[in-house]
């Protein structure tokens, strides 16, 4: 995995971090990071990476996913800095997850889920577009990761199949985090083969359960584990892949 540069919302805790943090440490890194946050007191962490990184500028964006001005100013800071080149790969990894049950279940709940983990990535996709074309065109034919990538950090909870299985059903409380979920997926499937011919591949992952302030510490996998298998199965997708829903290692979990 050769990408030049990469922009990875909520990157101040969590998942997000991890990328950022992996992401530096590539034979080859990135020549740009950006890295997404929401709260200025939140940064500790990524303000270390950056302050580390020597071979890879990281530049520290402030930018709710779900505030277009913040995203219109987000696109500018990055389309200074690629110019011409464009943007490589966006991971679309901010999300929510507040648990509310069936009946207790709010409208804001719901609203909240829907608009961070389904609206928010598609306006982030939908801005950067330009930037993913402009990658797009600078490499020879054919879709990879290093070229031009959105990859969407899904979920399992997001699998209507899957929702018989004994795992699932006991997370019933997460209601709007696995609606959001497929209605990312869905998104993201339409996305995709509205884009079909212009190389850039769309992919929907499933990193697993995390121990991550979300994924808590029960949780099966440490950060580290979660994101260097998802890198790894980044650099091997190809056309094949484009469209799909897949976990960490690139199984193909059902929509
Ligand atoms: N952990 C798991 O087991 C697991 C399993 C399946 C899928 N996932 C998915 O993996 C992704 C990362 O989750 P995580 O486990 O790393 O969760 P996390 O530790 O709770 O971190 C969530 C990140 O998203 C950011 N965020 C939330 N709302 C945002 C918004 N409106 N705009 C911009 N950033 C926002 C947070 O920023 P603040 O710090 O400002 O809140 C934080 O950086 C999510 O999409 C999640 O659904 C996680």
């Amino acid at each position: 995995m050769e990408v030049e540069s990469v922009l990875v919302t909520g990157a101040n805790r969590g998942i997000g971090l991890e990328f950022v943090r992996q992401l530096v440490k590539l034979p080859r890194p990135p020549k740009y990071i950006f890295a997404t946050y929401r709260d200025r007191n939140t940064i500790e962490a990524l303000k270390q990476l950056r302050d580390e990184s020597k071979d890879t500028i990281i530049l520290l964006i402030k930018m709710d996913a779900r505030n277009a001005d913040q995203i219109e100013s987000a696109r500018l800071v990055i389309e200074d800095m690629v110019g011409d080149k464009g943007l490589n790969l966006l991971i679309n990894n901010a999300g929510v997850l507040k648990r509310e049950a069936f009946p207790e279940i709010t409208e804001e709940n719901m609203l909240l889920h829907f608009t961070t983990n389904t609206v928010a990535p598609v306006m982030v996709f939908k801005a950067m577009f330009p930037l993913l074309q402009k990658a797009a065109t600078q490499a020879p034919t054919g879709v990879n990761v290093s070229k031009a990538a959105v990859l969407n950090i899904s979920s399992a909870g997001g699998s209507i199949e899957s929702q018989s299985s004994e795992f699932h059903k006991q997370r019933l409380d997460s209601i709007s985090y696995k609606t959001s979920k497929a209605a990312l997926n869905m998104a993201m499937k339409v996305i995709s083969l509205t884009i079909k011919e212009q190389d850039i591949l769309v992919v929907n992952m499933c990193p697993g359960w995390v121990k991550t302030d979300m994924g808590s510490e029960a949780a099966d996998l440490e950060i580290s584990e979660s994101v260097s298998a998802m890198m790894s199965t980044l650099s091997r997708l190809n056309e094949r892949h484009h469209g799909t829903f897949m976990d960490r290692n690139g199984e193909t979990i059902p929509y």
